[in-house]
């Protein structure tokens, strides 16, 4: 089955379970997946199975489980499942199964499944913060990515006892959402080992009073999936987020709330000397209330004039002032800077020919551009567009989730850089 922009629909998929106490998540991961009409396959190693019970993941996929390649040996399932899947999605993925992976075994029938795969792979470690900074574990991570397998970088947060840091799994919509991306094709090379990379998301809010304030509809998803798969390529993101939805922190981000543009430029400038790469994903104010009154504006006082009537001043272009820094040597000059144009076309004009207007005018070097007539994209959950580069050539972003979107955005970076840097 295809969706109408072509894409094959109804994935495949093995899920493999590990024995640790977050294969309870693993349930949801079936759910959201067969939610989007995947066909899911779960395979528990044996530890996993005292954790969760063959039944629970047996109703939830609709399929039998086994743990072993001595099950349904006339169907030589040990080799027909690893075979036939689109992708394996391997959560949780204890450090003793990493090392199992690593090592090539097949002793059971989800490592011998792993092992005859020639689809994407996608591993999602889930352990303590000591265990996954041990040696040991990092050797096996490198190998395994080395395989071409994506392993996906652990969430922070509170671990199984009183302890928190990083080695906590990613929320379940966030493993069944980048599952989507690979099972849709998109790669995620973990090659930005070293790179800073710097992203804002969401509306900013211009103050009114201590209660009110000017807004915006961004819901922040574009940006915070830029930051998860820019995390995800191995880069150290920081991600400047204003007002956004409910939003999960991107694994192996770390996030600055702010809430004017004012504090969305200070956070920005203050980071952007450090960053290879530079994103301006957010949906800036263009005016704020000239001023912001200390107290609440009552109904029927004197300062309720201020509410019918408010006086607006420019806010700073921050995408702008970047470009410029870079130009005044203050930024690496091989930063890379991209912005964002959601526009709408009139009679005269294209969304694309004012965004091609808006490239040059703000200097970056690439910019993503998309048509937002007709509610498409505010909110939404998926994206799509034009990528213009500074070179004046223009390149379509297949519709996708704002994850695929994101891994597309990231990849012609990669290649910009690519272009642009000395060898
Ligand atoms: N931007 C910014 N600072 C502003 C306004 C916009 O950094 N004060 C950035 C946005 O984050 C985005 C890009 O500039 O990456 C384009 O934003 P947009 O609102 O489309 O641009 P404007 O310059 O406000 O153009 P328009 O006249 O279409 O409103």
């Amino acid at each position: 089955m295809q969706d109408e922009s072509g894409q094959k629909q109804g994935h495949r998929i093995v899920l493999g379970v590990g024995g640790g106490i977050a294969a309870y998540k693993a349930c949801h991961v079936v759910r959201d997946l067969k939610e989007a009409g995947d066909d899911v396959r779960v395979i528990p190693t044996e530890s996993a199975l005292k954790f969760v019970g063959a039944a629970t993941f047996e109703a939830l996929s609709g399929h039998p489980v086994s743990t072993t390649v001595f099950d349904a040996v006339d169907e030589v399932q040990h080799v027909r499942l690893g075979q036939e899947a689109d992708l394996i999605v391997i959560a949780p993925a204890t450090a003793d199964l990493l090392a199992r992976l690593a090592g090539g075994r097949a002793d059971d029938l989800l490592t011998a499944s792993v092992l005859v795969a020639t689809c994407p792979v996608l591993i999602v470690p889930a352990m303590h913060t000591e265990m996954w900074f041990n040696p040991a574990t990092r050797r096996n991570v490198e190998i395994l990515r080395g395989y071409g397998y994506t392993v996906m970088e652990p969430a922070h947060g509170r671990l199984t006892g009183k302890d928190t840091g990083p080695g906590r799994l990613p929320e379940p919509e966030q493993i069944a959402d980048l599952a989507r991306t690979l099972a849709a094709g998109f790669t995620v090379p973990h090659s930005w080992a070293g790179l800073n990379v710097l992203i804002s998301a969401g509306g900013t809010q211009e103050p009114i009073d201590p209660v009110r304030f000017i807004g915006n509809r961004s819901s922040g998803r574009q940006g915070f999936a830029l930051a998860e798969i820019a995390a995800q390529r191995g880069a150290s993101v920081t991600l400047v987020a204003g007002d956004t939805a409910q939003l999960p922190t991107p694994p192996g981000a770390k996030v600055i709330r702010v809430r004017s543009t004012g504090e969305m430029k200070e956070a920005m400038d203050d980071r952007a000397a450090g960053a290879d790469v530079i994103i301006m994903a957010a949906a800036v104010a263009d005016f704020r209330p000239q001023t912001a009154a200390a107290t609440k504006m009552k109904k029927g006082s004197e300062s309720a004039a201020g509410l019918t009537s408010i006086e607006m001043i420019e806010n700073p272009d921050i995408l702008a002032g970047l470009v410029q820094s870079r130009r005044d040597g203050e930024l690496q000059r091989a930063t890379t800077i991209v912005g964002f144009a959601a526009e709408t076309g009139d009679e005269r004009t294209s969304a694309l020919e004012y965004a091609k207007a808006k490239l040059a005018r703000k200097g970056c070097d690439l910019l993503m551009a998309n048509d937002v007539s007709g509610d498409a994209v505010f909110g939404k959950l998926r994206n799509r567009g034009w990528l213009l580069s500074a070179d004046g050539t223009v390149a379509e972003v297949r519709d996708g989730t704002k994850l695929d979107v994101a891994a597309q955005i990231l990849a012609a970076v990669d290649a910009h850089r690519t272009r642009s840097l000395p060898n």
